[in-house]
């Protein structure tokens, strides 16, 4: 009777869920660390393991300079080459899309790790302009590694990843990018004890180690 009345446990759990998630606000942690230090390599890890949908800025950017008729195109190329920052308006543009849709597509999927943003004040103030109160920033995971080893690993990535910027030169530009811009952001939010460091100098699964003793000890 009572199952007639609520449906069976199978189909009235995931509806609920459904309906919670969506008065729910996306649940999201900054992913930061040098170029290299393993935030994408970490990121597919904790989303075989956990509900997190991963998003890179720097992927969405490369997705963006690709697309055939992009007004942004050349200039991302330039900003990537460089390892300068793009304007937060194109950035948070093409994050907030992504989470739409991916939340448009299931509503269950509400968390995101959100991976090499905000890099520097620009794009914290963009993202609190735009996104304040829309979405919950629960903490920052640092990937703290020495330059030396983030230079070495893009070095060896860049032996087949095609990417324009795995080169030592753009690697000094991006090494400084890192520790002008994007460290005292870390700082900032160190401060308001919202940062959890990873030391990431160690091996993939040990790094991931403590990387999950950090998300079940948060969750
Ligand atoms: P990021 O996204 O921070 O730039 P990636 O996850 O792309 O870094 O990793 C950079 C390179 O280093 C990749 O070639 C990756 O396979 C490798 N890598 C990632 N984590 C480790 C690790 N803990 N030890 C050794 N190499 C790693
Ligand atoms: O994170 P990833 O190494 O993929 O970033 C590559 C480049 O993309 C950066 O060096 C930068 O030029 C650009 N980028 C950016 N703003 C971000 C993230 C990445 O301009 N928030
Ligand atoms: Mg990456």
């Amino acid at each position: 009777m009572l199952g007639r009345l609520f449906g069976n446990a199978s189909q009235r759990v995931p509806s609920f869920l459904k309906r919670m998630s969506l008065i729910m606000k996306p649940k999201v942690i900054f992913v930061l660390g040098g170029p290299g230090a393993g935030k994408g390599t970490q990121c597919s890890k904790i989303v075989e393991a956990y509900n997190y949908t991963h998003l890179s800025a720097g992927d969405l950017l490369r997705e963006e300079r690709g697309r055939a008729g992009s007004e942004y195109g050349q200039l991302i190329d330039t900003y990537i080459k460089e390892g300068k920052i793009v304007p937060v308006e194109i950035t948070i543009s093409l994050l907030r899309k992504a989470m739409e849709e991916t939340m448009t597509k299931d509503e269950t999927k509400s968390c995101f790790l959100i991976d090499g943003f905000p890099r520097n004040e620009d794009n914290l103030h963009g993202w609190n302009k735009d996104m304040d109160g829309k979405a919950d920033v629960k903490f920052v995971l640092f990937f703290d590694c020495s330059n030396e080893v983030c230079i070495n690993r893009c070095l060896e990535r860049g032996k087949s990843s095609g990417r324009t910027d795995d080169n030592r030169e753009s690697l000094q530009k991006r090494i400084q990018t890192y520790l002008q811009s994007t460290r005292p952001i870390i700082k900032q939010y160190e401060k308001h004890g919202k940062v959890r460091t990873v030391d990431a100098s160690r091996t993939v699964d040990e790094v991931f180690a403590e990387v999950k003793a950090i998300l079940d000890k948060e969750a």
